[in-house]
């Protein structure tokens, strides 16, 4: 039977062997401070490969690629781009940067008046071809056999698919209503699956032509207060780089690109100054599209712009936990600065 007093007498006795223990470790503390130097040289040496990789495939694809513009129409096998959400921001400057290459462009986008006003821009300033199409992705499935009228008997060489919504601001998931939340399934995934099922088969059967698909680097992990943008371009980010992969050997005339920006001062980022006022790291859209479009045929995977390729490397080597953190206060503080913030 233990007394009482033989649990204090052990608990000493633990304590003692305790001792003993860190002692004879201790004793080989120099073999322990070399195990950790080496985990943080290798910790260390992977940051700084990743940071010299990371600038050797920033410059090839940013910076070389402007000086060695390629020829969409040759390489990609067609005089046509087809452009989604195309009569503003990103997909509006894409068109531009496509048509000063020589691309005619099939325009795709919701308001009407603004197709033919980009169109007539295409025009006058490019002197290419367009075709508008009408289309509100809000409409889902049945919308894509008029799409595909459209596009039967065009030779097309690029498709970008651009369009997108995002939550009037970052808000709580119970704030988000039944409209955004079937805008971000139709407009943000569907269009990107369905618009590349309609064109891929023809670039295959020629094994030339370039699929663009614009993600964000809102899909790096999930977003508290953006929750569904975020994970609605995951969607893109992941379908895009799996499709690349499944046609990368034997379709190597194919490029499919996916490309992660960050803010870009457009409509889609008016609901604060701090995300939509032009500067270094928030570029305009005519500046993101020229860096991005020249990177086309560089590389499969970019943020399309050098400043946005610095966050996303940092971004990259945050746990996630740390990550998540950040972005919740980050969006929390975006959602105190928006002008008159609605909950409902
Ligand atoms: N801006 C950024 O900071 C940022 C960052 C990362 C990724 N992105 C992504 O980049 C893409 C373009 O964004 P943006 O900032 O350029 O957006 P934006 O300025 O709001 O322009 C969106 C375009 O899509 C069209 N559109 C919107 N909803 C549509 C619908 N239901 N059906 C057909 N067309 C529709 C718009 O047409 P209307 O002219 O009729 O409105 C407009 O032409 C999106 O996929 C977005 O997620 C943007």
């Amino acid at each position: 039977m233990p007394s009482i007093l033989s649990v204090p007498v052990r608990a000493l006795g633990t304590v003692d062997s305790f001792g003993m223990l860190f002692s004879q470790y201790s004793s080989n503390f120099k073999t322990l401070d070399d195990i950790l130097a080496v985990i943080g040289l290798i910790f260390v040496g992977r940051i700084a490969l990743s940071a010299v990789w990371n600038i050797c495939v920033g410059i090839r694809s940013m910076f070389w690629s402007r000086l060695w513009k390629k020829n969409f129409e040759k390489r990609y096998g067609g005089k046509w781009a087809v452009v989604t959400g195309c009569t503003d921001g990103i997909g509006k400057a894409y068109c531009h940067e496509l048509a000063k290459d020589g691309l005619n462009i099939v325009l795709i986008s919701r308001s009407m008046d603004k197709l033919n006003a980009v169109a007539e821009e295409l025009k006058s300033q490019h002197g290419v071809e367009t075709e508008v199409v009408q289309a509100n992705f809000v409409e889902g499935e049945t919308l894509y056999p008029r799409i595909d009228k459209h596009l039967q008997g065009k030779e097309i060489s690029v498709l970008i698919n651009n369009v997108g919504v995002m939550i009037s601001h970052p808000k709580y998931y119970d704030e988000v209503t039944d409209f955004e939340m079937w805008s971000h399934i139709n407009v943000n995934m569907a269009s990107m699956a369905v618009m590349t099922k309609l064109i891929l088969p023809g670039m295959l059967k020629k094994n030339k032509g370039a699929i663009v698909n614009i993600a964000s680097i809102a899909a790096t992990g999930p977003i508290p207060l953006l929750g569904i943008y975020a994970a609605s371009k995951a969607f893109v980010e992941f379908l895009s780089l799996s499709m690349n992969s499944e046609y990368y050997w034997g379709h190597r005339g194919i490029t499919i690109q996916t490309v992660t920006p960050a803010y870009v001062s457009t409509n889609m980022t008016s609901f604060s100054k701090w995300t939509h006022t032009p500067n270094p790291a928030t570029p305009t859209p005519a500046q993101f599209a020229a860096s991005a479009v020249s990177t086309i045929g560089y590389t499969d995977f970019t943020t399309g712009f050098w400043a946005h390729g610095i966050m996303k490397w940092i971004v990259d080597l945050m746990p996630r936990a740390v990550y998540m953190t950040f972005m919740k206060m980050q969006h929390m503080f975006l959602r105190s600065t928006v002008k008159n913030l609605h909950t409902s």
